[in-house]
């Protein structure tokens, strides 16, 4: 069985969905364990409660590379084959980042590279885009910008808001990334230069 592990820092929406698509036998994997940064995020306690191994790794007062260290060891100790940001808040350092050569995916709420960053909903609503969408890519040192390996369009109505918009983009978040996570645990890719190339099913 792969193992995944998801590193949080807040709700937890698209953790909790990771959980119930494993659960259901549809993600190729477990996910062996959850870390988060921040003690009372909403996320650990939808990780508990679906009996998921949940710890705090709490960032402050430490060195990031020291931080990221710490994370390291639990994720290594669990087996973890993919590890998958989920909400995690911060940027992470280089060592860790070379630790998982493309088996370390983000879920990022706007279609890259448009809107990187925080807020990314919103920045596509005041930008007026006609679509906006969602976008799991593997993570490379650049802040939201390495290959993308899944995306999905929602289409921007007239009477949106940014939190309408941001809740139907949630939606297509979590119809994607548990898909995104079963084609790379199920290893039938490869990237040519940048570009994610899922072989045929
Ligand atoms: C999602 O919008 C995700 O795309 C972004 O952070 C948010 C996390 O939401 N990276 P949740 O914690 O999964 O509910």
């Amino acid at each position: 069985m792969k193992k995944v592990g998801v590193l949080v820092s807040g709700r937890g929406s698209n953790l909790q969905t990771l959980i119930a698509t494993a659960r259901e036998g549809q993600l190729g994997g477990e996910v062996a364990v959850v870390i988060s940064n921040v003690a009372d995020a909403p996320a650990l306690d939808k990780a508990r409660a679906a009996g998921v191994p949940a710890l705090v790794c709490d960032h402050r007062g430490q060195a990031r590379e020291e931080h990221d260290r710490r994370m390291l060891g639990v994720l290594r100790e669990h087996g973890v084959d993919l590890v998958c940001l989920a909400g995690y808040m911060r940027l992470l350092s280089s060592p860790f980042l070379a630790a998982w050569p493309h088996r370390l995916v983000n879920i990022h709420p706007s279609l890259l590279p448009a809107f990187p960053g925080l807020d990314a909903q919103r920045q596509a609503w005041e930008h007026g885009v006609k679509v906006a969408g969602a976008t799991v890519h593997l993570v490379e040192e650049a802040l939201d910008a390495g290959p993308i390996v899944m995306q999905e369009a929602v289409a921007v109505r007239a009477d949106d808001t940014p939190d309408t918009l941001a809740g139907r983009i949630l939606e297509a978040e979590h119809r994607i990334y548990p898909r995104a996570v079963r084609l790379l645990l199920g290893g039938r890719w490869r990237l040519e230069g940048r570009r994610f190339i899922a072989d045929p099913e």
